[in-house]
Formats: C-alpha cells, sequence, structure tokens
C-alpha cells in the first residue's frame, strides 16, 4: 500500500484557486478568454478554476500522453485528444495540473500555438520548478514544490487517486 501524506486540504486550494480567479478576472477583464484544459489531469482545477471567472469563458479540451524517459530530451508528447473549437484570434489560457519537467507543457503550447491565437498563457496548479529539463515559463502557477509526488485533486498515480477531494504526497 502507498502511504498518502496530506500536502493542500480542500479549503487551502479553494482558496487559492479562487485566487487565481481573481487574477484572471484582472487581467482578462472585458476579453473573450477560451480555457482549454489538459486531461485528465486538470479537469478538476479547470471546472473550479472557470467556476471563479466572471467574463465570457468559452472551454476546451485537449488530452496529452508522453513516452521515454523524462530525463531523454527526446522525449515524446503525443496529442491523444484534439481541440474541438478554433482559437485563432482568441485570447487563450492553457490550464493543467502540474508542470514538472516541461515536455508536456513546451509541446502543448506549440500545438496551440499552432491554431493562431491572439495570446496564449498558461496556468498550472502546481509548478515543481527544481525539475525542469527545457526553458518553460508558466505565467500563473497555484502552488510551488520542490520535490515529491502528488495526487489528488484530479492528479493519479496509475489512474488511481483522481477523486480524492485533498492533495496529497505519495510515498
Ligand atoms: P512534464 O512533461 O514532465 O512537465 O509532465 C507534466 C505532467 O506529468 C503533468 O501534467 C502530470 O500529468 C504528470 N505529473 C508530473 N508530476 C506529477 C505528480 O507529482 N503527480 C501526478 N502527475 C504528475
Ligand atoms: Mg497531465
Amino acid at each position: 500500500m502507498n502511504r498518502l501524506e496530506l500536502l493542500y486540504g480542500r479549503a487551502e486550494i479553494a482558496a487559492r484557486v479562487q485566487e487565481l480567479a481573481d487574477r484572471l478576472n484582472r487581467d482578462y477583464a472585458r476579453t473573450n478568454l477560451i480555457v482549454v484544459g489538459v486531461l485528465k489531469g486538470a479537469a478538476i482545477f479547470v471546472a473550479d478554476l472557470v467556476r471563479g471567472l466572471d467574463g465570457p469563458v468559452l472551454l476546451d479540451f485537449v488530452e496529452a500522453s508522453s513516452y521515454g524517459s523524462g530525463r531523454d530530451s527526446s522525449r515524446r508528447v503525443r496529442i491523444t485528444s484534439h481541440l474541438r473549437g478554433s482559437l485563432a484570434g482568441a485570447h487563450v489560457l492553457m490550464v493543467d495540473d502540474i508542470l514538472d519537467t516541461g515536455f508536456s507543457a513546451r509541446a502543448l503550447s506549440r500545438y496551440l500555438g499552432e491554431k493562431r491565437p491572439a495570446s496564449l498563457k498558461t496556468c498550472f496548479l502546481i509548478d515543481k520548478a527544481a525539475r525542469r529539463q527545457v526553458d518553460f515559463r508558466p505565467d500563473y502557477v497555484g502552488f510551488r514544490l520542490d520535490e515529491g509526488f502528488v495526487v489528488g485533486y484530479g492528479m493519479d498515480h496509475a489512474e488511481r487517486y483522481r477523486n480524492l477531494p485533498d492533495l496529497y504526497l505519495l510515498d
């Protein structure tokens, strides 16, 4: 059995998500925004985040999977589920659960950038900056984490734990 150690409880998560939403409401005031959630890990985060946004928001999703070792600079990221709508000329915010090595975020932001948005920014619930292997700078971050593997609030280990309402470190 894996041991779970509480990292952030639901009240703390909710407060931080609302702070992010408040910032987005200021930064995107009177702007049509397309929020692109990255499945599956960001599903719960993006659901909470968009409900804190008060401007006109469209919601779309992509799914990506990566293979090859994280230490391998040739690590491949494949888009396994594509956008439904167009991003052309739109202000776009990509929302993912965790920014880790940066391979996924780099590939996903290139993919979204090819859709010719007017602007593209990125938002992550958790940033593990110390583990970055490619140069990638997030625009919005909920929590910073130096080390550890996180589950709950959408995040999984071998597809388990996504439904936990709180965030845990996995032993
Ligand atoms: P990156 O390409 O290494 O930045 O990988 C980012 C993706 O790996 C995230 O979107 C997560 O899906 C997954 N990931 C990285 N660290 C964790 C973790 O601690 N818990 C669960 N998933 C993680
Ligand atoms: Mg992910």
